[in-house]
């Protein structure tokens, strides 16, 4: 974790800088070796294909570079169904982006943000915890360490639920359907839902038709599936299937 300087939130980069480290060192290494392999050259200029597209894509995602990860953000924003009365759960907050969005947009809520906050990310609850003081939003939000296969609370304890990008990382389930009916398990009946995930990507979720079949068969009263792919939002370079180019929104009333 970076030592924080300034008095402006910190909300992170979904492409760490570790992933660039990785693929430039690989580049550096296969490029040493291909003096002596010649064919390895091959494997160094993938590499070095890989290395400037992830370093494009955290541009793109960061403030300087349009702030992409905001905008991706506020689709989910805009599909929750809620009057902002109540308890709010934001589910892998990472550095509670989305968390203080929800807070923002509903000025009496109380809203809850639970990561794991793996080694894998830059994120952590004391950096959630400054961000909210920063948004003055601190004394309207909380955060626990959890995972999103077993949320810590009681059945209904939630009046909505919000998550962005978060289940298809989820290490600790198999089925990553499990994850979406953990999540729905805390909204109350009648609260609200709107989750964002890779759910185009087949080998995850299966169908998105048969996914929505499923989860009104858990008795949701509304279930709808929104392309966020290819909504606008984001841009052709960036909607590989490994990146954005697979992502949806499920969202609803319980
Ligand atoms: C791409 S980041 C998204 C973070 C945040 N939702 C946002 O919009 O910036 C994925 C997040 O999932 C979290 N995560 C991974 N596995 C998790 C788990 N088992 N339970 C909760 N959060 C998890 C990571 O710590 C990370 O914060």
């Amino acid at each position: 974790m970076g030592e924080l300087k300034t008095d402006q939130p910190d909300y992170g980069n979904w492409v760490s800088v570790r992933i660039l480290y990785a693929l430039g060192a690989l580049a550096i290494l296969l490029l040493g070796f291909s003096f002596v392999f010649p064919l390895v050259i091959v494997g160094a200029i993938a590499s070095l294909v890989a290395f400037g597209y992830f370093m494009y894509a955290r541009y793109r995602f960061s403030p300087r570079g349009g702030d992409l990860q905001a905008k991706i953000r506020e689709l989910v924003l805009h599909r929750i169904e809620w009057d902002g009365e109540g308890y709010a759960l934001d589910i892998g907050c990472g550095n509670a982006a989305l968390t203080i969005c929800v807070a923002k947009r509903f000025p009496t809520a109380r809203v809850t943000g639970i990561d794991y906050w793996g080694g894998k990310w830059e994120y952590s609850r004391a950096v959630c915890e400054r961000n909210a003081t920063i948004e003055g939003v601190a004394d309207r939000v909380n955060f626990q360490k959890a995972s999103a296969s077993a949320l810590p609370f009681e059945a209904g304890s939630f009046d909505a639920a919000v998550s962005n990008l978060v289940f298809h990382e989820v290490s600790d389930t198999k089925e990553k359907r499990d994850l979406i009916e953990e999540a729905l398990r805390v909204v109350r009946k009648g609260g609200a839902f709107a989750f964002q995930d890779l759910f185009l990507v087949n080998r995850l979720y299966g169908d998105v038709e048969d996914l929505l079949e499923v989860i009104r068969g858990w008795g949701i009263e509304s279930v709808e599936f929104l392309d966020t792919a290819h909504s606008g939002s984001v841009p052709k370079a960036l909607r590989l299937p490994f990146m954005l180019g697979a992502i949806g929104i499920l969202y609803g009333v319980k």
